[in-house]
């Protein structure tokens, strides 16, 4: 599928059903974007009350500064750091928080254990892509789950049980509860049970669907500033003067290199498009966003390269169809990339984004590409990820 109109009916048609992560099911199986149906709607309805616009300000504003502060600080002292993992490392610390992962210990030891776990996972979700031997690390990423379980799940389901009993005791209020998935999945077991299976799961999902896509696209938005300021040294002073320039360039970068290039469903039953164009049951329904989100005719004559200052239509998103559509439409997409800023909006209590916010740090420290250390791509995967982007800050 090329087109936006087709795409955009194929990611709300009830028929077509997730195919992306057939290959990822020792991670993917029973998780909220696999599920289909009345299971993926309850799912939803209840995830659906953490991730609200009250949640996402909290997080940006109450949680998430001092987590970045810290966790870019000993590479400032440094004065040089790579990105790609810099990415990971500070985009797991804030989706561990969201998706309800604790590091009671808080040593860097405990964090590195995290951050070894959640590279397999990522490696377990997009094992269709991955380029050695499938089988031996499918294998690999269960004993990964099960070894997470031990370690960081478990002694987090210990802790919010412990504190929804003192809840229900009239020990501790609303207040006191973590606003995380855990909590909110473990707080409704009575009405939507999970198998711990399922729930392990399921976090160990969230981990890795707010930490891996976040990091990706932060490290592109970087480069892609990187050679914007190189090609219009005019515009240098806006990265850190304009407080918006950051969020565009997100948001044009989320559109011109999706996290996941592809959506991909599967016909439930035959399927005839509003224009006519027709599926039989079991066909497999790519959905093109390479294509689709650089569309002449939403995006200009220029859609194909990289320009934040694009003026577009007010229902055009400027990420395109990034984010997905219809029921499985990203959850966290308010809390990765922010609100639209628009015309009569208020800067000071807009929602600007975990991507943009950390984008921002960056360059309010004087982040630059390192002169004598060229980035690398990734030869681990046919995907274009980075493999090392390193930096240096100049004050
Ligand atoms: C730049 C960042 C992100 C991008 C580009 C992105 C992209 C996407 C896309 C394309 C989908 C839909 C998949 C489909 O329909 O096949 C999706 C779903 C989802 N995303 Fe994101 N995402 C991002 C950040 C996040 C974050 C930070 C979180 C965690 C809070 C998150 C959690 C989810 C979840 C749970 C779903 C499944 C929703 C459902 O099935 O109902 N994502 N994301």
């Amino acid at each position: 599928m090329t087109s936006f109109a087709e795409a955009q009916e194929c990611y709300r048609h009830r028929d077509l059903r997730q195919a992306l992560y057939d290959a990822g099911e020792v991670i993917m199986s029973d998780v909220i974007v696999n599920l289909h149906g009345a299971e993926h709607r309850d799912r939803r309805r209840l995830e659906n009350r953490l991730f609200r616009r009250d949640t996402f300000a909290y997080y940006e504003n109450s949680l998430f500064p001092e987590i970045i502060r810290g966790t870019v600080a000993p590479y400032l002292a440094d004065g040089h750091a790579e990105l790609v993992s810099f990415g990971h490392e500070l985009m797991m610390n804030l989706a561990a928080l969201t998706s309800g992962v604790d590091r009671p210990h808080g040593t860097p030891d405990e964090s590195f254990r995290l951050y070894s776990y959640l590279t397999t996972f990522i490696e377990g979700a997009t094992l269709a892509h991955y380029t050695g031997d499938k089988a031996a690390k499918a294998a690999e990423v269960q004993t990964k789950l099960e070894e997470f379980d031990a370690e960081f799940l478990l002694p987090a389901v210990e802790r919010r049980t412990n504190l929804l009993a003192r809840l229900a005791a009239g020990n501790v209020t609303e207040e006191d509860l973590p606003r995380d998935v855990l909590t909110v999945l473990l707080r409704n077991q009575d009405k939507i049970p999970m198998a711990h299976e399922s729930l392990r799961r399921e976090i160990a999902f969230y981990l890795l669907a707010g930490a891996h896509t976040s990091a990706t696209a932060f490290n592109r938005v970087m480069h892609n500033i990187f050679q914007w300021v190189a090609a219009h040294p005019e515009d240098e002073r806006r990265v850190t003067e304009d407080r918006m320039f950051v969020q565009r360039c997100t948001h044009e970068t989320i559109r011109l290199q999706p996290s996941s290039p592809t959506g991909m469903r599967w016909a439930l039953e035959d399927i005839t498009l509003s224009n006519g164009r027709k599926f039989a049951k079991g066909d497999r329904v790519i959905l093109d966003l390479t294509v689709i989100n650089r569309d002449p005719e939403l995006f200009g004559a220029d859609a194909e390269e990289f320009n934040p200052d694009r003026t577009l239509a007010a229902e055009v998103a400027p990420w395109g169809l990034s984010f997905g559509q219809g029921m499985h439409a990203c959850i966290g997409q308010d809390l990765a990339a922010g609100l639209r800023f628009l015309d009569g909006d208020v800067l000071d209590n807009h929602l600007s984004g975990l991507v943009p916010v950390a984008v921002q740090t960056m360059f309010d420290n004087g982040c630059r590409p390192d002169p004598d250390n060229p980035p690398e791509m990734d030869a681990s995967t046919t995907r274009p990820y980075f493999g090392r982007y390193p930096v240096v800050f100049v004050r």
